[in-house]
């Protein structure tokens, strides 16, 4: 593994659409990971928040330059690892599949199904190890528990505790009958096209991991599809909810990791390897 920095974090970030740096931050430095898979979406930004030293790395490039499908999952999980990232919190902008999950919502999964198409590199598991995670519980419960309390503590945030989150390949949206079969046969309740394979590398990488997802839109199955113009506002308006919750979420993480509190940092005793 090449690293070309000492810096350690034990908190990693990713910012999903909108959400391309942190205000707040503190003694704030940059610095380029290099890794086995080529380079992770942008530098890292490493700083102090609420005391706690963070890394923080925006998922699609600063500037919102790379499609999900071209995202390189495997560097951006990898280069949190080598810094000494336990706990990564993941930002994601959604589709609703459900009335009740409201543009403006947060929805934190704790269940996705996988619809890409297998051509992301979504393993570290490519030969010579052969290693099979469970992925029974994909999220950290703890974490997500941690997540929950932040959120109360935010009045303008509404978040649902629980949700299923189907990852399609994008860059495309859904067809109307696509998101019929998401919403009624897979009875899925948020969509998106950036969780997988960015969860389960995690798992694989022994980290705990969550993800905050924010609805930006009701997808297509409603009658009348929202306009790009009601998205941009509703991400906007996530983006500033998301960036109060921040530090009540890194407020309440221990000073340690705790093997005690969840089983993610041992995540390969488990597997069949
Ligand atoms: N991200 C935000 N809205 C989405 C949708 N409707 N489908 C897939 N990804 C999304």
């Amino acid at each position: 593994m090449l690293v070309e920095t000492k810096e350690k974090a034990l908190i990693g970030v990713i910012g999903g659409s909108g959400i391309y740096d942190l205000p707040g931050l503190e003694k704030v430095r940059e610095v380029k990971i290099y890794t086995p898979y080529g380079a992770p979406s942008d530098n890292i930004i490493i700083g102090e928040l609420k005391g706690k030293t963070i890394a923080f790395l925006p998922r699609h490039g600063r500037g919102h330059k790379i499609p999900p499908h071209r995202i390189n999952y495997r560097a951006n999980i990898w280069a949190l690892k080598a810094l000494g990232v336990k706990w990564v919190i993941a930002f994601s902008a959604v589709g609703s599949l459900r009335e009740d999950y409201k543009p403006g919502d947060f929805v934190l999964p704790d269940q996705f199904i996988d619809m890409t198409k297998g051509v992301r590199g979504f393993t570290f598991f490519e030969g010579g190890i052969v290693g099979h995670v469970s992925c029974a519980d994909p999220f950290c419960e703890h974490l997500r528990q941690v997540i929950l309390e932040a959120a109360s503590q935010v009045p303008e945030i509404k978040i649902h505790p629980k949700g299923t989150y189907v990852c399609i390949e994008g860059p495309r949206f859904s067809t109307r009958a696509e998101s019929r079969v998401w919403k009624e046969v897979f009875k899925a309740d948020i969509i998106g096209m950036t969780l997988v394979p960015e969860v389960n590398l995690a798992c694989e990488a022994e980290m705990c991991y969550a993800t905050v997802s924010m609805v930006t839109d009701y997808d297509v199955w409603a009658e009348k599809p929202v306009t790009a113009e009601e998205v941009v506002k509703t991400m906007g308006e996530n983006t500033v909810k998301a960036k109060k919750l921040l530090p009540k979420i890194i407020e309440r993480l221990p000073e340690k990791p705790d093997e005690k509190l969840c089983s993610c940092c041992r995540s390969l005793e488990t597997a069949l390897v």
